[in-house]
């Protein structure tokens, strides 16, 4: 992609992501770059937005020879692969939110992001609004990084503050995330742990080139906490949270999971609330590091697929090699006793 020239963007989904997305680019026309057209599944569906600017046919996004980068922020795992994939091999450049496809398919994409020279992005698939992928691919040197535990989910942190400090119910705080357009469209896939589950697993491979799957890991959602469970932990001056933690053990492999834990209440993470998420990073020489900001929602997922379409200006690029030959760690499900 040449520094100067002008983004022609194909825009898939028009959800709370894209939609932020279209929202933000009005306001950054320094960018230089703008939404050509709109592939949305309903055409019946009301939108704000000029009624030309939308189709339902995938193809005209994707042979578009005017369209140099395509932005898919749909949630269809599967579809979002062949879009992912079609559009670089034809020749665009590609950011991405789908969290689920990327946890699926990551070390495949970046191989064919490799063979069609195209830059595949996808910051806004962990962390919302913290830069936190290219944070672990570039400032941890390979011996560095001991250990990572981060709030990654923001819907389920929302429901557990509202929770336990608002005291409102369990049903009300879910309905309140999805209004507020922090839950997935399936909010199954936020209580149970799965879109934590999808981060941790993209997350792993920048911080430590680790591949693996979500059914590899130990997981589990919220589902199971009660009310009386926050209130045995007040008592102790613990909070209760949806922690995804990756720590190196003695013998150089990682340990990782995402499951929910007693927090102290003097803990960075302790801190993390409503939507929010934190990740708090140790390592050599640096100590302790804690990255703060919004994990959920449409402004701040559409500043990170902004970021990525900023960055595609200078071909910035994950590389296959670099990131899982510079760091090959392996994964132990051996971790209960010694994190
Ligand atoms: N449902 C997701 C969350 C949206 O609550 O974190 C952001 O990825």
């Amino acid at each position: 992609m040449e520094a100067h020239k002008q983004l022609t963007i194909g825009l898939f989904g028009f959800g709370v992501v894209g939609e932020g997305l279209y929202k933000v680019l009005q306001q950054t026309p320094s960018l230089k770059a703008g939404i050509k057209k709109v592939c949305i599944r309903n055409a019946d569906k009301k939108r704000d937005a000029p009624a030309d600017l939308f189709t339902t046919d995938r193809q005209v996004l994707l042979n578009d020879p005017e369209i140099n980068v395509i932005v898919e922020v749909i949630d269809d795992a599967n579809a979002a692969f062949e879009i992912v994939s079609t559009a670089l091999l034809n020749g665009k450049a590609v950011v991405s939110a789908s969290k689920k496809m990327i946890a699926e398919h990551l070390p495949e994409l970046l191989q064919i992001q490799e063979q069609t020279g195209q830059s595949f992005l996808y910051e806004s698939s962990a962390c919302a609004s913290i830069p936190v992928i290219r944070n672990l691919e570039e400032y941890y040197d390979n011996d560095l990084l001991h250990s990572i535990k981060a709030i990654v989910n923001g819907s389920t942190n929302f429901i557990l503050t509202k929770m336990f400090e608002d005291k409102l119910d369990f049903q009300s705080a879910l309905l309140l995330a999805q209004q507020l357009g922090f839950a997935e469209s399936n909010p199954k896939l936020d209580v149970e742990g799965y879109d934590a589950l999808n981060k941790w697993v993209i997350l792993l491979n920048h911080a430590y080139g680790i591949i693996t799957k979500p059914e590899e890991l130990l997981f589990s959602g919220i589902q199971n906490i009660q009310l009386s469970d926050a209130l045995v932990a007040k008592e102790k001056n613990l909070d209760i949270k949806l922690i995804a933690q990756a720590k190196k053990l003695k013998n150089g492999q990682v340990a990782a999971f995402v499951l929910p834990q007693f927090v102290k209440q003097d803990e960075p993470l302790s801190f993390v609330k409503n939507e929010y998420n934190g990740v708090v990073i140790e390592s050599g020489f640096a100590d302790k590091q804690f990255f703060y900001g919004k994990g959920a929602g449409s402004f701040p997922t559409a500043s990170a697929v902004l970021s990525d379409i900023a960055a595609l200006r200078y071909n910035y690029k994950y590389e296959y090699k670099k990131l899982y030959h510079h760091k090959p760690h392996t994964l132990t499900n051996d971790f209960y006793l010694k994190v």
